[in-house]
């Protein structure tokens, strides 16, 4: 019979179960603490990112591949999007959690952004949401949901809703034009109202020099060390998903290898029969069975 190993969980001692903060977070930037942020898109997930201390959870569109099985963010729906953001909440308290708005549900103008920035905050109990993307569009869309009192995140570098403009999912920022517009982007986004920023697969030199022009935190995937925080999507961090990812993740678990040993040994002692064992079974009084057996001759 397989037993699973009982591993003490280790809570990161300075983890605090105070509610983050929009002010908190500022407070970190100008500290130079650095900012926690990971994904996260369901309930058991919730409560391990609660209980690791961790600043910011952000249910991101990354969920169309971690958790949907599609090979992009963009098919994820609004509906979606929410009832995975919703499960999220149940498990979390501390943390701030900010909903990323799926491809589609921002473009068309300023009072969809708003309808659906107000349905993440509303009914999915969200503290902020994301956007993705620079230029006048995102900005003009983070100015209108900050102006309905939403908090916004932007993100700029690889937006991967709109890869296929970009090239694909590569590297942005590696030429002094290209350079120049994710800055210009950033500050845009900066001015509209933006509390936060994600830069993604930027390069690290580049990400330094405008993490430093920035007021805000800048929150690095792919940006190097000189940044405000680093987010990583969960299911690359801990293993859940095949082959390696991209060249910015490290990987600290290998929970799909685990949770396929799991359901094989489980597998194995059902076929042995060696599972369910006593311990698992419910008894009957032996009166009340002669009773039962004697009910059905009758
Ligand atoms: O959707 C996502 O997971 C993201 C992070 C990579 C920042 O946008």
């Amino acid at each position: 019979m397989s037993t699973l190993p009982n591993t003490p969980i280790q809570v990161p001692a300075d983890a605090s179960s105070l509610p983050m903060t929009l002010p908190r977070l500022r407070e970190m930037k100008r500290l130079g603490e650095p900012i926690v942020m990971v994904t996260a898109y369901d309930y058991p997930g919730a409560l391990a990112v609660e209980r690791a201390g961790v600043d910011i959870v952000l249910v991101g569109d990354s969920a169309a591949m971690t958790v949907l099985g599609h090979d992009s963010t963009v098919p994820v729906e609004l509906d979606e999007m929410l009832m995975l953001t919703k499960a999220v909440r149940r498990g979390l308290k501390s943390p701030f959690l900010v909903g990323d708005l799926p491809f589609g549900s921002n473009e068309i103008s300023d009072e969809q952004a708003i309808g659906t920035a107000l349905r993440f905050v509303r009914e999915a109990g969200c503290d902020a949401v994301k956007l993705e993307g620079g230029g006048p569009n995102p900005a003009s869309r983070a100015r209108a949901i900050v102006r309905a009192g939403i908090p916004v995140m932007g993100h700029v570098g690889l937006t991967p809703q709109t890869s296929t403009a970009l090239g694909g999912y590569r590297a942005q920022g590696r030429t002094a034009e290209n350079a120049r517009r994710i800055e210009a982007e950033a500050l845009a986004l900066q001015e509209a109202g933006c509390f936060a920023i994600v830069f993604e697969a930027i390069p690290s030199a580049l990400a330094a020099e405008l993490s430093g022009r920035m007021e805000i935190p800048v929150i690095g995937i792919g940006a190097g060390p000189s940044v405000d925080g680093q987010v990583l999507v969960f299911h690359d961090l801990l293993g859940i998903r095949e082959g390696m990812g991209a060249k910015f993740v490290r990987r600290y678990a290998s929970l799909l290898d685990d949770m396929t040993a799991g359901v094989a040994a489980y597998a194995d002692d059902v076929r042995s029969r060696t599972f369910p064992g006593p311990e698992h079974a419910y008894s009957i009084d032996e009166t009340e069975l002669a009773r039962f057996r004697a009910t059905r001759a009758a």
